[in-house]
């Protein structure tokens, strides 16, 4: 199963999820594998600053050609997840064709929910060969008692993806473990973070 992060905007969360979503499915005793699709390689560096015995490899694959070499890379694991670039369209496309899960974070901004209708585009322009991909918007970084969050799902609805039941609030614990090489789910097991972390990586499990 290869699930991607993608979003042509940048700074949405997308390696902070990947990150994240890869932590919880090592923790449940999967076999994953992270591949950075993004030439600034940001998995690659938190991997690189990650404690010595690290759970599960990160590789460096920023290629257009990344959905013919993951199929081979990625046999004997049961996940591969992808943190996807920004910008640029050809490696976005490689890895919606690489993917069977795509999910789009969104920050609770109408510059975000604007912005998300190139990777829609580029989604359905792959729909005509690849049927059976699903895809599913997952609002990052919205902000504790605010409506802007609601306001956000519902302006995304405009769009013919579903939007994640679970949200990922703005939480300075997600940029402080990473500074580590760690997760929330290192650092604060129980917390807030943690939980939506947890609960992230089962609703898109269920996709
Ligand atoms: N839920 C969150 N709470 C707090 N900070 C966050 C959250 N999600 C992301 N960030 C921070 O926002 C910044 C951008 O996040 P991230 O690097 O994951 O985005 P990205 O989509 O991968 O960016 P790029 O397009 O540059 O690859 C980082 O500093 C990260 O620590
Ligand atoms: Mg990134």
């Amino acid at each position: 199963m290869i699930i991607a992060f993608l979003n042509q905007k940048g700074g949405v969360g997308k390696t902070t999820l990947a990150v994240h979503f890869a932590s919880a499915l090592s923790r449940m005793g999967k076999k994953v594998l992270l591949v950075d699709a993004d030439p600034q390689g940001s998995s690659l560096d938190w991997s690189a600053s990650r404690p010595d015995d690290p759970t599960f490899p990160v590789v460096g694959l920023p290629k257009p050609n990344l959905h013919k070499e993951l199929p081979i890379i990625g046999i004997n694991h049961d996940y591969v997840v992808i943190d996807g670039p920004p910008r640029v369209n050809e490696l976005a496309r490689s890895a919606i064709m690489a993917s069977d899960i795509v999910i789009i974070p969104v920050q609770p901004s109408p510059y975000d929910v604007w912005a998300a209708k190139e990777i829609v585009d580029l989604l359905q322009e792959a729909s005509t060969f690849k049927e059976n991909i699903k895809s599913a918007f997952v609002i990052n970084r919205k902000i504790v008692n605010t409506a802007i969050g609601r306001d956000v799902g519902e302006a995304l609805a405009a769009y013919p993806l579903p939007v994640l039941k679970t949200s990922i609030c703005q939480r300075v614990a997600f940029a402080e473990s990473a500074a580590h090489g760690l997760t929330v789910l290192d650092t604060e097991p129980t917390g807030v973070a943690s939980q939506e972390i947890n609960a992230l990586t089962r609703e898109i499990l269920e996709l």
